[in-house]
C-alpha cells in the first residue's frame, strides 16, 4: 500500500514535469499532428493525471499481441547533422510525413521491442531497456542513423510508460509492450540518408505473442525462404528485414505451422532463427543456440537466457547448431520479447515430422518461471536486470 501511493505521488511529479514542457516548446517545426491533438497544457497535464486515475476498458482475459491504441507516444526529433536533444509526449495517434521520407522510399528505419510489467505492489518495472537502446545504435550506425544516447532511450520510455500506465496489465494478465522506432523521415529522392530522423516510441498492452499462448508452437524449417544473408542486415534489427519474411511465413501459417524456421542461405543447413525470435535446442541437458555471426538478431531475451543458464546448472554453448542436430534433439525452444520462451512442440523439414518434449519439467519451463520470476519482481533481481519506474 505504502508503495502503491509512493508510486503515484511520483505520477503526479511527473505530470508537473510533463505542464512545464508544454508551457515552453522548444520543438519548433514540428510535422507531426495527432487527431485528437490535446488543446493545452492544462488539458494535457489533467488527462495525464486522470490516466493514472482510470483503469483502460480492455478485457485483460482477451490480450494477444495486437495493437491496442494508448494514450500518449514519444516524439524526438533531430537532423543529419545534428545530436537528438529533448523529445515531447503527444497524444497517440496518425503521423504525418513527406511522401519521399527516407524510411518510405529505402526503409531506412529500426524498432525495438521491450516490456513494462506491473508487479504486485503496483510498481512498473522494464527489463534491460538499456540493452535495446544499445542495439538501437548499433542498428543506427549500419543504418547510417543518428541515435538517441541510452540516456534519452531509457527515458523517453519510461516517460512512455507512464503517460501510459493505466493501459499495463495487471499481474499475470500481460504487459505494455513498448514499441521505440528510429526513422529517416525526411525527405530524399536520390538513395542518400535522409536529411532528418525521428525517434518515436509508442505503446500497446499485449498477452502472449503466438495464438497458442503458452502451449507449444509448431515450426516449419524453409530452406527456400531466406532471412538473412552474410554482409547484409539480419543481425541488426531494421524494418527492413521483416516485411520479406511476410511470405514465408504466410505459407507456413497456410499449413497450419506457428512460424518458420530459417536455415544460413550458403549451405542452407545451419539454423538461424524464427520469423520473431531466437532458437534453442537441448540435447541430453546440454543447451545449445546459434552463434550471432552477423545473420542472427542478437535478441536480448536470447542473451539473458545465455547468462542465467550457469545459474541454473545448464550448460550452454553458442555454436553453429545443424538442421540435424535440430531434428535429433531432446527439446527445442524460442525465445524473444514478444515470444517470452515459447516451447516447440514439433518441427517439420523436408517432409519429416519430429516431435520434443514438452511439459512442467522441461529445461524451457523451468527457465520461463526463471526468467518471469525476475521481471515480475517474484524473486531477486541478483542480474540486476529489472529497472524500476518510479
Ligand atoms: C520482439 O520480440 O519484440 C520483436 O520485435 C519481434 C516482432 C516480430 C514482434
Amino acid at each position: 500500500m505504502f508503495l502503491r501511493r509512493l508510486c503515484r505521488r511520483d505520477t503526479i511529479k511527473f505530470s508537473e514535469k510533463l505542464l512545464d514542457r508544454y508551457r515552453f516548446p522548444e520543438f519548433g517545426n514540428y510535422h507531426f499532428y495527432t487527431s485528437r491533438a490535446a488543446s493545452s497544457s492544462q488539458q494535457i497535464a489533467s488527462d495525464i493525471y486522470r490516466s493514472d486515475e482510470d483503469e483502460a476498458n480492455v478485457n485483460w482475459e482477451e490480450l494477444g499481441f495486437g495493437i491496442v491504441p494508448t494514450d500518449y507516444m514519444y516524439v524526438m526529433k533531430c537532423s543529419k547533422e545534428d545530436r537528438f536533444s529533448e523529445g515531447k509526449l503527444n497524444r497517440f495517434g496518425n503521423i504525418e510525413m513527406s511522401p519521399s521520407a527516407g524510411v518510405l522510399n529505402y526503409g531506412q528505419g529500426l524498432f525495438e521491442g521491450l516490456k513494462a510489467y506491473k508487479r504486485e505492489d503496483g510498481c512498473l518495472a522494464l527489463f534491460r531497456p538499456e540493452e535495446n537502446a544499445l542495439r538501437m545504435q548499433k542498428g543506427a550506425e549500419r543504418m547510417c542513423m543518428p541515435s538517441p544516447s541510452v540516456e534519452q532511450f531509457v527515458d523517453a520510455v519510461k516517460q512512455t510508460v507512464l503517460a501510459n500506465k493505466r493501459w499495463v496489465p495487471p499481474p499475470g494478465k500481460g504487459s505494455l509492450y513498448v514499441r521505440p522506432l528510429l526513422i529517416g523521415s525526411g525527405p530524399v529522392l536520390g538513395l542518400a540518408p535522409a536529411p532528418e530522423y525521428t525517434f518515436l516510441i509508442y505503446a500497446s498492452p499485449v498477452g502472449t505473442y503466438f495464438k497458442e499462448g503458452l502451449s507449444p508452437i509448431n515450426l516449419f524449417v524453409d530452406d527456400e525462404f531466406h532471412r538473412a544473408t552474410p554482409g547484409g542486415t539480419g543481425g541488426v534489427k531494421t524494418i527492413s528485414n521483416y516485411a520479406p519474411v511476410l511470405k514465408a511465413q504466410a505459407l507456413a501459417k497456410s499449413k497450419g505451422f506457428s512460424d518458420v524456421l530459417y536455415l544460413d542461405s550458403i549451405n542452407k543447413r545451419n539454423l538461424e532463427e524464427a520469423s520473431s525470435c531466437n532458437v534453442f535446442i537441448v540435447k541430453n541437458d546440454v543447451i545449445s543456440t546459434p552463434t550471432i555471426e552477423g545473420t542472427i538478431l542478437p535478441g536480448i531475451t536470447r542473451k539473458s537466457i545465455i547468462e542465467i543458464c550457469p545459474h541454473y546448472g545448464y550448460q550452454i554453448q553458442e555454436r553453429p547448431v545443424s538442421v540435424e542436430e535440430l531434428m535429433d534433439a531432446d527439446e527445442v525452444f524460442c525465445t524473444g520479447t514478444a515470444v517470452v520462451i515459447a516451447p516447440v512442440g514439433s518441427i517439420m523439414y523436408h517432409g519429416k515430422r519430429v516431435e520434443y518434449r514438452s511439459g512442467v519439467e522441461t529445461v524451457s519451463q523451468k527457465l520461463y518461471s526463471a526468467l518471469t520470476s525476475i521481471q515480475m519482481g517474484l524473486v531477486e533481481d541478483k542480474m540486476g536486470w529489472t529497472v524500476e519506474i518510479d
